[in-house]
C-alpha cells in the first residue's frame, strides 16, 4: 500500500463493486480520492468494515456497483434562448442527479451554437455547472444546411463534435465537406438521419398504429436513406460519422454492414427507443412524441441485437425539454422531445441489464468508455491520476418516475408511474460528491 497516496486521499469509495469496461475490472475495491483525481484503486488489500464505521471520508458503498461517470454525448439544453425550458445549470442537476458526470450539449438553441463566440459562451456558463459540459457546435451557420460553420474557430474553442441535430444536413455536397473539414480536426460529425422529403410532416412512426389513429407517419425509410448516405460518405471521405439515435432495423443492419467494412461509423440509441413502441401513442400522449418516433417491437428488438453484437456503441439521452404548455396541445402540434437524463441509467437497468439483453460491463461501456473515445473526452474510466468522475449505483432500488420530481425544468417524459430498477446513489464530478440519494 502506498501511505503517502492514503494520506492524501480526502474521499474513499470502499467496497463497491468496481465496473470499469476501458481496464475489465469487475471486482470488489476502494477508489481513493484527493485532489479531484483517482489516486489509487485498491482491490487486494481492503479497508476492514469496523473503519469504515467510524470515518467520515471513507463511504461503505458495499453492495452498491462503481463505475466511471456516466457520460451522455446528447443532451439538449436551452439555453441560450429558452431558459423557461432548462439552463445549463439545471440541466446539470438534472444530469447529475440520473448518474451523469459528463454531458455534451446539441447546438440546436436560439440563437444556435454555431461560432466561437457562442461555444465560448456554453463553457463559460458550464464553470457553474454540477457536472461537465462538452459544446458540439453547429455544422452549418444558423443549422440551415446552406454554409459550414468555422470549423477551426470552434474546435479551438473546445467544441468536441459538429452537428445539425433535430435537422438533418440534407445537401450532400454539404455533409461532404462538414466531413472533409471534421477530419482535419479528427472529431466525428454526429449526423441527425431524416430524408425530409419522406419524413415531410409526419408526427409518429408510419404503421399499423399511426393509422388507427389517424395520424399522419413517418417512415422507418425516411432514417434509413440517410443511414445509407453517410455510410457512403463516410467511405468516400474516410472521415468520422456519428448517427445519432438509431431508431429502426434496416439502420442496425446497414450500420452492422458498414462496420464489417471497418468503416469509421459509430451510433448511438436511446433509452426511450429500446424502451417503448409506438403503442406508447395510443393514448395521444404528446410526451411521447418524439424525433425519430417511437418504432414497432421489431425494432426494438433489432436496437436490442446491435445493442448486443457491438453494432450501437453508445446509449444516450437525447434529452429534449420542453414546456408543459408546448407539450400540453393536440398531437399534430406539439414539439419533438422528452427529457431522459433522469430516466437514462434505470431504464438501462432494468430494460437491459435485468432482462439480460447486456451485461453490466457492456451496459456500462456504452454509457462511459465509448462515448469518451468517440468524443476524445478525458473520462470514461477508472484509472490513477484520472479526474475523479464517478458514479456510484444503486442497482437494487426500486422507484416510481414521478416527473414532478424531477430536478430538470420540463417534465415531458412518457415514462410517469413506470416502475425502474436502479439509480444513482451517488455523482463523483472531480472528487466532489454532486449527488447523493
Ligand atoms: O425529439 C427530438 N427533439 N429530436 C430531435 O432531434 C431534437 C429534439 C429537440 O431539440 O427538441
Amino acid at each position: 500500500m502506498n501511505r503517502t497516496k492514503h494520506k492524501q486521499a480526502e474521499l474513499i469509495l470502499a467496497g463497491g463493486l468496481i465496473i470499469d469496461p476501458a481496464s475489465k475490472l469487475n471486482k470488489i475495491g476502494d477508489i481513493y480520492i484527493g485532489e479531484g483525481k483517482i489516486l489509487k484503486i485498491e482491490t487486494k488489500k481492503l479497508i476492514p468494515k469496523h473503519k469504515i464505521k467510524f470515518s467520515h471520508e471513507i463511504l461503505n458503498l458495499y453492495g452498491k456497483i462503481i463505475t466511471p461517470g456516466l457520460i451522455d454525448m446528447h443532451t439538449h439544453l436551452r439555453e441560450p434562448g429558452r431558459e423557461d425550458e432548462e439552463t445549463i445549470y439545471t440541466g446539470s442537476i438534472s444530469a447529475v442527479t440520473g448518474g451523469f458526470t459528463n454531458i455534451c450539449c446539441m447546438p440546436n438553441t436560439q440563437p444556435p451554437i454555431d461560432n466561437q463566440e457562442s461555444v465560448k459562451f456554453i463553457y463559460e456558463k458550464a464553470k457553474t455547472a454540477r457536472c461537465k459540459i462538452y459544446s458540439i457546435a453547429a455544422a452549418t451557420k444558423g443549422l440551415k444546411g446552406e454554409e459550414l460553420t468555422e470549423i477551426a474557430d470552434i474546435v479551438k474553442a473546445g467544441a468536441v463534435a459538429i452537428s445539425d441535430d433535430g435537422r438533418p444536413i440534407y445537401n450532400s455536397a454539404i455533409m461532404r465537406y462538414a466531413l472533409e473539414y471534421s477530419k482535419m480536426y479528427d472529431i466525428p460529425v454526429i449526423s441527425h438521419c431524416e430524408d425530409l422529403s419522406l419524413s415531410a410532416d409526419g408526427v409518429m412512426n408510419e404503421g399499423y398504429i399511426s393509422t388507427l389513429l389517424g395520424l399522419r407517419g413517418i417512415p422507418g425509410v425516411a432514417e434509413e436513406v440517410m443511414v445509407a448516405r453517410e455510410i457512403r460518405l463516410a467511405e468516400f471521405t474516410g472521415a468520422r460519422i456519428h448517427i445519432a439515435h438509431v431508431s429502426t432495423e434496416g439502420s442496425v443492419n446497414l450500420i452492422r454492414e458498414a462496420k464489417r467494412k471497418k468503416l469509421k461509423i459509430t451510433c448511438e440509441t436511446t433509452p426511450h427507443h429500446f424502451s417503448l413502441t409506438d403503442e406508447a401513442l395510443k393514448t395521444f400522449d404528446t410526451n411521447a412524441k418524439v424525433n425519430p418516433p417511437l418504432r414497432t417491437k421489431r425494432d426494438v428488438e433489432a436496437l436490442k441485437k446491435g445493442l448486443k453484437d457491438g453494432t450501437i456503441d453508445c446509449i444516450a439521452t437525447d434529452h429534449a425539454p420542453h414546456s408543459i404548455e408546448e407539450k400540453d396541445v393536440e398531437f399534430d402540434a406539439a414539439p419533438f422531445g422528452l427529457v431522459g437524463l433522469e430516466t437514462a441509467l434505470g431504464l438501462v437497468i432494468t430494460e437491459l441489464i435485468e432482462k439480460n439483453i447486456l451485461p453490466w460491463t457492456e451496459a456500462v461501456a456504452k454509457l462511459t468508455v465509448n462515448p469518451s473515445r468517440i468524443l476524445k473526452l478525458n473520462a470514461g474510466e477508472i484509472k490513477i491520476d484520472m479526474p475523479a468522475d464517478l458514479t456510484v449505483i444503486d442497482p437494487d432500488i426500486m422507484w416510481t418516475v414521478d416527473p414532478e420530481e424531477f430536478k430538470s425544468k420540463s417534465k415531458n417524459s412518457p415514462f410517469g408511474g413506470e416502475k425502474l430498477k436502479g439509480k444513482a446513489y451517488l455523482t463523483i464530478v472531480e472528487g466532489k460528491i454532486m449527488h447523493q440519494l
